[in-house]
C-alpha cells in the first residue's frame, strides 16, 4: 500500500453559494459537525432517530443494531414495514397525490408525466398481476428491462409484494442472464419485447429465450414481457405472458404485503477480483432509511426540485436513485430511455432546459465524452442551453478528473451550483463519502468527507490507520444501515471479500485505495486495489473477461489488464496466448475482431476488450503466476523500467508490445 502515491496536488476550493447554504437541509459546516458528534455519542441511537423520523413502519422496531452476529449485522430487526409502501402510498397520504412523480422520456423524445396517484395504481395492478402467477414474498424476480416507467413498476411491485428482484442491465448477454437467474433461483423475469436507444431497437425478449434455453433456469415458470416496440417477441404459451394482458383486470388496491426490516428487498449482482459476479444483497428497512437520508442530505432535496439521475436501472444507482429514493422522498424525477448523444451529444443539456431539472446526476465517463463532442461542435456546447435551473449538479461511478469537474463546474453549473462527488459502491447501498450541497467547500477530484455516522478511514495491511497524506485501503469501521446484508448463497465470500481476517473480520473493506488531504482531511479515492477495472463506471472482474475469452475454442490463456482512457476512465486490454501458433497480420486483426464480438456476446459489449496483444505466452514469474504489473505497463505503451529478472519468459514481452 506504501506503492500507492498520490500524484494529485489540486489546491482549487469552491465554497457553496450562500443562498444555497441558508435553505440546506444541512446548512452549514456546524449543522454537520452536531450531527457527526451525535452519531459519536451514540451511534444507535442516531440511527433510530433518523429512522423513526423518515421510514413509515408497519410495526415499530425495538431493536437498533445487532452485532451479535458480526460481520452479520442486523439493523431495526423486529421493525415491519413495506418499501413501495413508503415510496407510494405515504405520498398519497401527504398531498403528493396529483403531483408529478415521475417525467419519462423516450429515446425520440416524447416525454409522459406520470403522478404519485397513477404510479400507485400502475404498481398496484402489477403486483396483483404477479401474485396471480404465483409469485410471492421471497420469490425473486429477474428484471431484464428498459429504462421505463414499467421498469420501476415492476422494481416497485416486486416490493408491495416481498418478492426479492434483481435487475440485470439490459445490455448483459444470455449467458450472463442465464448464470444470474441460475445463481438467484428467480421463479420469473420481467422484460421486454425490444429497446430503443439512441434511434435503433435491440432485442431484449430474444435474448431471455436465448438465456432460457441455456437451461438451468429451473425454479423458472414466468416471462412477462412488456410491449414497448411491438418488435419481434415470440411468445411461449404458458411460460410468457404480456405485461398489459396480465395487468389488464387486476384491481388498483394491492395491500403492502408487510416484511421485516432484514427481509432482502434486491439482489445486484456486481463483480469482485475472482469467480463469478457476486450477489449483493440489501435489506429493506436499512436501505430505504439510507435512499431516504442520503437524497435529503447529498442531493438536498425539496419539494420543488426536478430531479435526474442518467444511470440505468440496471446498476445500483439505478436502484438508490432512480427506483427507491427519489419516490420516497415524493420528488419529481426525469426518468431516460435513451442515449446523451443522440441526436445529438447535445441531448442532456436541451433536457436539463426542458424540463427544469434542478438536481443533475450523472457519471464521469458521460461528462468526459460530452466534454469532446461539445468541444469539437459548439453548437451543443452545454453554454447554448439555459441551464439556469439547476442547483446542484453530481457525480458517481468513477473518480472525476479535476479538469473535466472543472468543465463541468463552469459549463453545466455556471459557477453557482455545488458538485457533489458522491463516493459508494453496490455495497454500501447509497452515498457513504460526499460532499454536502450547503455545507462541504469542494475540491475538485475529491469526494472530500464522510456522511454523518460513516466511520470511513484509510489503514494499511494490518488494519493501523495511516496518517494523513499517505495512501491505503479504504474502510468503514462501523456499521451503517445501507451496508449490504451478505452474498445471495455465499456468506463466507462475503466475510471472506469485505469483512477479512486480516483486519480483524468486523471492519469493512471497500476494496478502493484511498488517501486524505492533509490539512482537511478530505478523501480522495485512487482506484481499485483489486483486480477490477472501471469501464464507464461499470465495474468488471479482469477474472470473468478472462474466463469468457478462455472459454473461445481458439483460446489457450488470457490477461486481462486495464489501461486508462480519456472517455471511459478505463478500458480493457487483453493479451491473448492461442492454441496454435500465434497469428500476424490480417489473419490477427480478423481473430481479434471475433474474439471481441465473443466477449460481447459472453458477458455484454461493455466488456469488450478495445486492444488485442497475441503473443506465444504470457510474462510469468517462476512459480508460475502471470505478471500483470507488467502487462499494465505494456497496455499504456510505456517502457518496461521494471526489474524482470524473474520473469521465466522475457522474450514474450516484445511480441506483446506489438499491437494489431
Ligand atoms: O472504485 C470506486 C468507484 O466505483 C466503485 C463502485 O462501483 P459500483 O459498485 O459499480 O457502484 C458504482 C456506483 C456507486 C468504487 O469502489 N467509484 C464510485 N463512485 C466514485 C468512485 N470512485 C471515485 N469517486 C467516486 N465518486
Amino acid at each position: 500500500m506504501a506503492s500507492i502515491e498520490s500524484v494529485m496536488h489540486e489546491q482549487r476550493v469552491f465554497a457553496p453559494p450562500q443562498a444555497l447554504v441558508e435553505q440546506a437541509n444541512i446548512s452549514g459546516m456546524a449543522a454537520y459537525q452536531a450531527l457527526c458528534a451525535e452519531a459519536e455519542r451514540d451511534h444507535e441511537g442516531f440511527w433510530a432517530r433518523l429512522a423513526r423520523e423518515n421510514v413509515a413502519w408497519h410495526r415499530p422496531f425495538t431493536k437498533v443494531l445487532d452485532q451479535s452476529n458480526a460481520p452479520f449485522y442486523t439493523w431495526f430487526e423486529d421493525g415491519q414495514l413495506n418499501v413501495s409502501y413508503n415510496c407510494l402510498d405515504r405520498n398519497l397520504q401527504n398531498g403528493n397525490a396529483e403531483k408529478t412523480a415521475i417525467i419519462f422520456e423516450a429515446d425520440d423524445g416524447t416525454s409522459t408525466p406520470v403522478t404519485y396517484r397513477e404510479l400507485h395504481q400502475r404498481v398496484c395492478r402489477f403486483a396483483n398481476a404477479l401474485k396471480s402467477r404465483g409469485i410471492k414474498k421471497g420469490d425473486r424476480v429477474v428484471i431484464y428491462m428498459p429504462m421505463s416507467i414499467e421498469g420501476v413498476v415492476a422494481m416497485q411491485a416486486c416490493a408491495r409484494i416481498g418478492a426479492t428482484h434483481s435487475v440485470v442491465f439490459a445490455g448483459f448477454s444470455a449467458k450472463s442472464l442465464n448464470e444470474r437467474i441460475i445463481d438467484a433461483g428467480a421463479v420469473a423475469v420481467i422484460t421486454a419485447d425490444e429497446q430503443m436507444r439512441g434511434g435503433r431497437a435491440l432485442p431484449l425478449k430474444n435474448v431471455v429465450d436465448e438465456a432460457l434455453t441455456l437451461g438451468g433456469c429451473d425454479a423458472l415458470h414466468t416471462v412477462v414481457v412488456y410491449r414497448r416496440t411491438g418488435g419481434p417477441a415470440t411468445m411461449q404459451a404458458g411460460r410468457d405472458v404480456w405485461m398489459h394482458e396480465l395487468s389488464a383486470g387486476q384491481s388498483e388496491q394491492c395491500e403492502p404485503e408487510w416484511v421485516g426490516a432484514e427481509h432482502p428487498l434486491f439482489i445486484l449482482y456486481t463483480s469482485g477480483s475472482t469467480g463469478k459476479p457476486k450477489g449483493v444483497q440489501h435489506s429493506s428497512g436499512g436501505y430505504l432509511l439510507w435512499a431516504t437520508l442520503t437524497m435529503q442530505w447529498t442531493f438536498d432535496i425539496k419539494p420543488s426540485d426536478v430531479f435526474w439521475c442518467t444511470a440505468d436501472i440496471g446498476w445500483v444507482t439505478g436502484h438508490t436513485y432512480i427506483a427507491y429514493g427519489p419516490l420516497a422522498v415524493g420528488a419529481t424525477q426525469i426518468v431516460f430511455e435513451g442515449v446523451p448523444t443522440y441526436p445529438n451529444a447535445g441531448r442532456f443539456w436541451d433536457m436539463i432546459a426542458r424540463h427544469k431539472v434542478s438536481i443533475f446526476y450523472t457519471a464521469p465517463t458521460a461528462i468526459r465524452s460530452l466534454i469532446k463532442a461539445a468541444e469539437s461542435d459548439k453548437s451543443i456546447y452545454p453554454t447554448q442551453y439555459d441551464l439556469s435551473s439547476l442547483r446542484i449538479l453530481g457525480s458517481v461511478g468513477e473518480p472525476i478528473n479535476p479538469e473535466a469537474w472543472m468543465w463541468y463546474y463552469k459549463n453545466v453549473g455556471g459557477e453557482r451550483c455545488p458538485i457533489v462527488d458522491t463516493w459508494w459502491q453496490t455495497e454500501t447501498g447509497g452515498h457513504v463519502i460526499a460532499p454536502l450541497p450547503g455545507v462541504t467547500p469542494q475540491v475538485p477530484g475529491s469526494c472530500t468527507l464522510p456522511l454523518p455516522g460513516v466511520a470511513a478511514a484509510i489503514v494499511d495491511e494490518t488494519g493501523q490507520d495511516v496518517p494523513n497524506g499517505q495512501g491505503g485501503m479504504l474502510v468503514i469501521k462501523r456499521p451503517w444501515p445501507g451496508l449490504l446484508r451478505t452474498i445471495w448463497g455465499d456468506p463466507e465470500r462475503f466475510k471472506n471479500s469485505y469483512f477479512p481476517a486480516e483486519l480483524g473480520g468486523k471492519i469493512y473493506l471497500a476494496g478502493d485505495g484511498a488517501i486524505r488531504d492533509r490539512q482537511t482531511g478530505y478523501f480522495t479515492i485512487m482506484g481499485r486495489i483489486d483486480d477490477v477495472l472501471n469501464v464507464s463506471g461499470h465495474r468488471l472482474g479482469t477474472m470473468e473477461i478472462e474466463s469468457a475469452l478462455v472459454a473461445n475454442p481458439l483460446v489457450a490463456e488470457a490477461a486481462v489488464v486495464g489501461r486508462p482512457d480519456d472517455t471511459t476512465g478505463e478500458a480493457v486490454v487483453a493479451f491473448v496466448v492461442l492454441k496454435r501458433t500465434r497469428p500476424i497480420g490480417e489473419e490477427a486483426k480478423q481473430i481479434a475482431t471475433d474474439l471481441r464480438n465473443w466477449v460481447a456476446k459472453e458477458i455484454g459489449p461493455i466488456a469488450k476488450p478495445r486492444d488485442i496483444r497475441f503473443g506465444e505466452n504470457l510474462p510469468k514469474t517462476r512459480s508460475g503466476k502471470i505478471m500483470r504489473r507488467l502487462l499494465r505497463v505494456i497496455a499504456k505503451g510505456e517502457e518496461i523500467t521494471q526489474d524482470t529478472s524473474t520473469l521465466e519468459n522475457p522474450a514474450i514481452l516484445e511480441q506483446l508490445k506489438q499491437s494489431l
